[in-house]
């Protein structure tokens, strides 16, 4: 019985357990589902391409809908925790959803991996969040350096008002203005059920140089059908963007509207490497689509933890994981990326991009590239 009982002990503690769990939760309906259909491809492909088993463990993804609503995310993260025992929580579609788990990484000691959701203050929020996605500072400030370098003086900013798109509206104005040019206007569009048609209307009565956009993924289409139809290139007025907007998920169908805009991020599906070509070849393979970022943020959310468990030697201890996930450096899709051991958020080249018909497809063509960048927000407060 004694020894029964001192077995038992022994038997269960995480270390010991031969299944390593991560509960990928996403917006796999609503108006994100695009995030979602995604990155579990993306997140697939890699189990895929690497195997279901690392350092002598196997590996088990349990894919969750959250339907982009905060509560439901909160929950789904709890239920993992409590009766599937995750290991790991990622995914994260928008800011909110990753926001409302931050409590419950922090209780639980276990691994938040944020793959999509990029408001630069997210990964303060808990000492147990990693970032693979990126930070919208880090992808708008080389837009702003790019234009008033490039004859673009006057700028109306316009973002979806919330998080991701008050960081990308503050990040283009300082570093815009510190170049040189001016912001004559800030607009923020609602989230959810946009009508882009008066903003428009409010940028080409301003008359700039150009308007600076973003707009989370997914959302790109509309904005470029009621661009396009409000004539604003015809009134000489260009349009410059994070690359969320031109999205590889939706850029094809945008169509020619969509030619000619400059904009900056870290990942295109047209990146000129071997990892690159041998990832879209399979992404495609496997789901007759083109990959975009999210697609890209969950695969290296995947190969984060593998290479976490190799450092541990299987150790899948919360704090374990997390502390080896520090530092770690790879060559992504993207292009080379490290997880900045001190803020947990991800550095990784920024591309200055131009959308360009390749073989009768639209593409974002990379054409410049600012090296390993930090999230700059987080780099000046420690100034
Ligand atoms: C966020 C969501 C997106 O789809 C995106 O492209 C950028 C940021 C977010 O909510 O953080």
């Amino acid at each position: 019985m004694a020894a029964a009982v001192a077995m038992g002990a022994f038997a269960t503690p995480a270390f010991a357990q031969e299944v390593v769990k991560i509960g990928l939760i996403q917006p796999m309906t609503g108006p994100s589902a695009s995030t979602g259909k995604q990155a579990e491809a993306g997140a697939k492909l890699w189990m895929q391409l690497h195997g279901d088993t690392v350092a002598g463990k196997k590996i088990q993804l349990i894919v969750k809908d959250d339907t982009g609503a905060p509560d439901v995310t909160k929950r789904i993260a709890q239920e993992l925790v409590v009766n599937d025992k995750v290991n790991v929580l990622m995914g994260f579609g928008l800011t909110p959803l990753a926001l409302a788990v931050a409590p419950i990484a922090t209780q639980a000691k276990i691994p938040e991996i944020v793959t999509s959701a990029a408001t630069a203050i997210i990964t303060e929020q808990s000492p147990f969040i990693v970032r693979t996605s990126f930070t919208l500072p880090q992808a708008t400030v080389p837009m702003a350096q790019w234009a008033a370098k490039n004859g673009i003086k006057k700028v109306v900013t316009l973002v979806s008002d919330y998080g991701p798109g008050i960081d990308a509206e503050k990040a283009f104005k300082e570093a815009f203005s510190a170049n040189g040019g001016e912001v004559v206007s800030e607009l923020r569009v609602p989230l959810r059920n946009p009508d882009f048609a008066p903003f428009l209307q409010r940028v080409k009565d301003a008359g700039p140089d150009a308007v600076f956009v973003f707009v989370p993924s997914g959302f790109g289409s509309a904005f470029m059908k009621q661009f396009a139809e409000r004539g604003l290139t015809q009134a000489g007025i260009k349009l410059i963007a994070t690359g969320d907007v031109t999205d590889d998920d939706l850029l094809n169908e945008m169509g020619d509207a969509a030619l000619g805009v400059v904009n900056t991020h870290h990942y295109s599906a047209s990146h000129n490497s071997p990892e690159n070509k041998e990832f879209v070849e399979a992404f495609k393979k496997a789901n007759n689509f083109r990959p975009n970022f999210m697609a890209v943020g969950a695969y290296d959310g995947m190969q984060l933890v593998y290479k976490a468990l190799d450092k541990t030697k299987g150790n899948a201890d919360g704090q374990a994981l997390i502390d080896a996930m520090k530092g770690l450096s790879w060559t992504s899709p993207r292009g080379p990326v490290q997880i900045d051991p001190e803020t947990r958020d991800i550095i990784q080249n920024i591309y200055v991009r131009k959308v360009e018909k390749v073989n009768g497809e639209l593409y974002n063509q990379e054409f410049a590239t600012i090296e390993m960048v930090k999230d700059p927000v987080k780099a000046a407060k420690k100034k």
